[in-house]
């Protein structure tokens, strides 16, 4: 493959969808999840997309049954857990995007260890985005903006630095699973000329192969950012 793009975000989605076929409990179909986006992080990590998003709690997510929010944010406190010495030892840098004043204490606790241990770390950039929704990424910048009393105007390169998400590119490539194609307050600023693969394969069947037809895909589409085709 010619491009390899700097950074692939993930809409993970489809898991509940995945446990019902298999007349299974829906958050049967987040555990296959954690287990397939293990795999995708390591595929990333070793063909070299050094930026990795993935969609894993958004705010909307909290309208959910309770029962539902609580054994995610579990699994992931459990994985996380797990996984931290192993992401460490691959110099994984660890972001969590997103707000935390409304996770639980032990959480909290938890990303902000895994985000010190490997804050100098200088392999993959993994952001984790939990409470998060790309219309309060914005809101939560324009308040920054105003606390700070920039001098205006504010262009959109200063705008940018506000982000949450201002350590990694904006995404050249966005992946959402499942068969819907819609954004659903995913990182809203940072998509504007992003690729937008769709794909019908659930999330806890998504694989390294399937990972792969996408990067064919984005290795054949023409980024014009706003110019006519070169072939024209
Ligand atoms: C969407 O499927 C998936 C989620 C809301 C959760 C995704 C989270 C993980 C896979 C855990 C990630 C863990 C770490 C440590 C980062 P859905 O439930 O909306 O599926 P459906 O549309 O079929 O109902």
């Amino acid at each position: 493959m010619d491009k390899i793009p700097q950074h692939v975000a993930f809409i993970m989605d489809g898991n509940g969808r995945w446990a019902k076929k298999r007349f299974l409990p829906r958050v049967a179909g987040h555990v296959k999840g954690v287990s397939a986006l293990k795999k995708i992080v390591d595929h990333c990590d070793a063909i070299g997309i050094k930026n990795v998003t993935v969609f894993a709690f958004g705010r909307e997510n909290w309208n959910r049954p309770q029962s539902e929010v609580s054994f995610l944010m579990k699994l992931m406190l459990k994985k996380l857990n797990k996984e931290l010495g192993e992401l460490n030892s691959k110099k994984a840098q660890i972001h969590f995007i997103g707000d935390r004043t409304r996770i639980n204490h032990e959480f909290a606790k938890c990303i902000e260890h895994a985000e010190q241990l490997t804050a100098n770390n200088t392999g993959i950039i993994f952001n984790i985005c939990v409470d998060y929704s790309g219309e309060c990424d914005i809101i939560q910048a324009v308040n920054r903006i105003i606390q700070d009393k920039l001098e205006l105007p504010v262009t959109e390169q200063i705008f940018a630095k506000y982000l949450l998400t201002s350590h990694s590119p904006n995404p050249e490539l966005v992946i959402r699973t499942s068969g819907e194609s819609r954004i659903s307050n995913f990182m809203l600023w940072q998509l504007a000329y992003s690729e937008i693969y769709f794909c019908q394969t659930l999330w806890p069947d998504f694989t390294p192969i399937e990972l792969n037809k996408a990067l064919e895909w984005y290795n054949n589409r023409e980024r014009r950012f706003g110019k006519i085709s070169e072939q024209l």
